[in-house]
């Protein structure tokens, strides 16, 4: 009987072990390039050289970036609103960090992120640094629970878009957020938004789009 127990408790041991090791993902962008890494532990914002001692890191091509799925911790450093676009746009990630590594002003572009749950923006302006986070919505949801399981089935059935704009790193100032939900056509509701057409073809849907500015 003590054999199970003790069984029982060195496996609950390596699990957590095996949780707490579990590796981030962090992009970091410099101009052109980008490499993709594999962290165990934090590493300060930017330090690109800390990143790629402690990290596993690999080169990737501008043309080769997938759509990717990001279901655990992303973080991304970066330097210029185009990469980015090239990392994100439509992409599904529910929790993201975002550091700027570079300087300001940023163009004011629209970023499609999907499935965000969780945000952290990192920047310095004006030789301050600002941390903000904010949270569009909680995965343990009681009322979101239902939306979640249409979620996950595939891509085309998300619900939960957010549209970032990329000049909020320009102020010191609050990260700010709207939702409107049950939004059946985006198109129809928010004509101007320069990329609404991309969703016109989804019918029956009700989305959750959040502005983040
Ligand atoms: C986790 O990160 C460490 C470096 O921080 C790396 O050596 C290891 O290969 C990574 N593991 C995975 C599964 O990517
Ligand atoms: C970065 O690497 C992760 C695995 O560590 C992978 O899931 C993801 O698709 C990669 N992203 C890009 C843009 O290559
Ligand atoms: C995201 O994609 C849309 C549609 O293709 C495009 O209009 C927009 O400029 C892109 N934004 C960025 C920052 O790349
Ligand atoms: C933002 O969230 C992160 C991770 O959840 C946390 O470590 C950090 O303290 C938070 N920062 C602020 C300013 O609330
Ligand atoms: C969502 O929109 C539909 C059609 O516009 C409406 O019938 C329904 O009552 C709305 N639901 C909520 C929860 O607002
Ligand atoms: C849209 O909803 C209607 C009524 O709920 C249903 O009859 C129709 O098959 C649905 N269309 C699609 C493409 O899911």
């Amino acid at each position: 009987k003590h054999h199970f127990l003790l069984v029982g408790f060195l496996g609950f041991c390596l699990n957590s072990f095996v949780r707490g090791q579990k590796n981030n993902t962090l992009i970091c962008t410099k101009e052109n390039t980008i490499r993709n890494c594999s962290c165990s532990a934090d590493i300060h914002d930017c330090d690109y050289n800390l990143a790629n001692l402690m990290c596993s890191c690999k080169t990737i091509l501008p043309y080769t970036i997938d759509r990717a799925s990001y279901h655990s911790d992303l973080t991304i450093w970066f330097t210029d609103t185009t990469v980015l676009g090239m990392l994100l746009n439509f992409t599904v990630v529910h929790y993201l960090k975002l550091s700027l590594c570079g300087s300001t002003p940023l163009p004011r572009e629209y970023l499609a992120i999907l499935g965000l749950r969780k945000l952290q923006i990192n920047s310095v302006v004006m030789g301050q640094f600002l941390e903000q986070n904010l949270t569009i919505y909680n995965s343990g949801d009681n009322e979101m629970r239902d939306k979640l399981k249409v979620l996950h089935k595939d891509r085309q059935m998300f619900l939960y878009i957010s549209v970032l704009d990329t000049s909020l790193f320009n102020r010191y100032s609050l990260l700010k957020s709207y939702s409107v939900e049950n939004v059946s056509s985006i198109t129809d509701h928010f004509p101007s938004l320069p990329y609404s057409d991309i969703f016109s073809t989804t019918t029956n849907k009700s989305y959750v789009v959040t502005f983040i500015y």
